[in-house]
């Protein structure tokens, strides 16, 4: 699955991590054997993981379960990704494989949701004939009401987009989870426009949601067990929301603080941060609170002006080094971590040279890497000339890749000897004698167990070894 808050993750992970695919669902009970089953399979960022456990919720209500078991279900859902051409090749091959399924069983239902639901519109239903359902991101209420109408053998599709759905008064139903850290989603949409995106146009406008009802989320998970919380959006820095009561603004370094005034014992992260919009209150706010993790996500993109100014990122070099400074000069325990874009339109040799030296000078703790996808309809499609050869893009996405190796493990081999606060997740993937969680920097570690210690307890752990991927370590008392 697509470990949605990964530290340094494998090559294959960093380069495309949209190409990770989940199911979710829990395992039937008996008594279920009755109800309707849906399996949904999710690609993508960690929006659409968590727009995933929306559309359950929604199903729950209207007399859905959850399935693992793809040939139990009576619907087959899959949330997709736009991202990049290789993602919606994902998504094609998978909906191959449920058409196999569907011959096999006359009246199982496949809908599609998501960005790539949003972008090809009715097109979908043209192009995949066995798909019998097409939704956008702003649209799930309407699930229930297409199924229905999907049983009568009437294709249904609603990819409206919305200015005011922020689905804030559906509690998800938490998938396929560790029950220790949850992701809440504090806005939808997006109104930068970054030249190579396409999530404007698949998620529409940019709204907040109302933070009331994000820290009362907060709390109902931190009364649940839940440790750790991760605000989502594509740009968390200009949250916004209007009390409409009394029309006090609320910013996100204060909805930062009122979700870390939810317990001490709450871990609150946050993702994506944008670097011309994240301010110095939401650098104290981090800094004032010790469970506010020090780890931002700050996407470059490109370390060199021109290009940045050409992807319209709306900062330069000079701006991102200064934002770098500052984080640094803040809390000079923070983690920085980005996104790069490699052999975007024209970008010359020495262009991509800024980018490896800007990598160097933030230090990145951890990098997801890509190299330049085209995407139909968006600014850079409609005015720039993707002139980079396919072998140009990827040799040099392959020397940020391996700078980034370099930088993730001299990041990790200081802090050999060193004492962190790690929150228990669970066992480790290689062995059942060691558990795995990460310190406020975001690193996973890797530890042997220790008596009366379990998932979800806070301990000391002294590191002693480091990879690239991974520290080890031994919990101290
Ligand atoms: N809102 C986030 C990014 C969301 S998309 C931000 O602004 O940082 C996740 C990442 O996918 C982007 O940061 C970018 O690095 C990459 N990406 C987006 N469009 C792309 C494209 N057309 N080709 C290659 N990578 C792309
Ligand atoms: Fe895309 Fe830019 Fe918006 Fe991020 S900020 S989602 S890269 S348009
Ligand atoms: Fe993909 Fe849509 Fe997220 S295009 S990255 S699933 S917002």
């Amino acid at each position: 699955m697509y470990d949605s808050n990964p530290t340094i993750p494998s090559t294959e992970k960093v380069i495309d991590e949209s190409l990770q695919g989940s199911a979710y669902g829990n395992e039937l009970d008996v008594a279920d054997v009755d109800s309707k089953k849906f399996y949904i399979e999710s690609y993508g960022c960690q929006m659409n993981f968590s727009d995933s456990e929306i559309v359950a919720s929604i199903l729950s209500k209207s007399g859905f379960k959850p399935t693992r078991n793809i040939d139990n279900s009576d619907l087959i859902l899959i949330n997709t990704c736009s991202i990049r051409e290789k993602a919606e090749e994902t998504v094609r091959k998978r909906l191959k494989i449920f058409d196999a399924i569907k011959q096999q069983k006359p009246g199982l239902m496949v809908g599609v949701l998501g960005c790539m639901a949003e972008r090809l519109k009715k097109k979908f239903l043209e192009e995949e004939r066995l798909v019998d359902i097409v939704v956008g991101p702003d649209a799930y209420r309407d699930l229930p009401n297409l199924i229905d109408n999907a049983a009568e053998g009437e294709k249904g599709i609603n990819v409206l987009l919305s200015r005011e759905e922020t689905y804030a008064d559906i509690s998800p139903v938490r998938l396929d989870n560790n029950g220790i850290s949850a992701f809440i989603s504090i806005m939808r949409g997006c109104d930068n426009m970054c030249s190579f995106c396409v999530v404007p146009f698949t998620r529409g406008r940019e709204r907040s949601r109302d933070s009331f009802s994000i820290v009362a989320e907060a709390q109902d998970l931190f009364d649940k067990g839940y440790k750790e919380i991760t605000l989502l959006g594509q740009n968390v820095d200009s949250y916004k929301w209007e009390n409409p009561e009394t029309n006090e603004l609320v910013d996100f370094a204060n909805l930062l603080e009122m979700c870390a005034l939810v317990s001490p014992k709450l871990r609150v992260r946050f993702s994506t941060s944008h670097p011309k919009d994240i301010t110095d209150q939401v650098l104290y706010t981090m800094k004032k609170y010790d469970n506010i993790c020090k780890y931002i996500h700050l996407p470059v993109q490109s370390g060199n002006s021109r290009v940045l100014d050409l992807m319209n990122r709306t900062y330069d070099r000079d701006w991102y080094i200064q934002k770098v400074d500052r984080i640094y000069e803040i809390m000079p325990d923070c983690a920085i971590s980005s996104d790069i874009i490699a052999g975007f339109c024209s970008e010359t040799e020495e262009e991509h040279q800024d980018t490896l030296s800007i990598m160097d000078y933030a230090n990145y703790s951890m990098s997801y890497m890509f190299f330049y996808s085209e995407r139909p309809g968006t600014l850079a499609a409609r005015k720039l000339t993707d002139d980079i050869p396919l072998e140009t893009k990827k040799r040099r996405l392959q020397e940020v890749v391996e700078k980034q190796q370099t930088l993730s493990l001299q990041h990790n081999l200081k802090e050999i000897g060193k004492v962190y606060e790690i929150l228990i997740e669970g066992d480790s993937k290689k062995s059942d004698l060691d558990f795995k969680g990460r310190n406020s920097q975001n690193k996973m570690t890797v530890f042997p167990k220790m008596e009366p210690y379990k998932k979800g307890d806070y301990v000391k752990v002294k590191i002693l070894e480091a990879s690239s991927a991974t520290l080890k370590g031994e919990i101290v008392q």
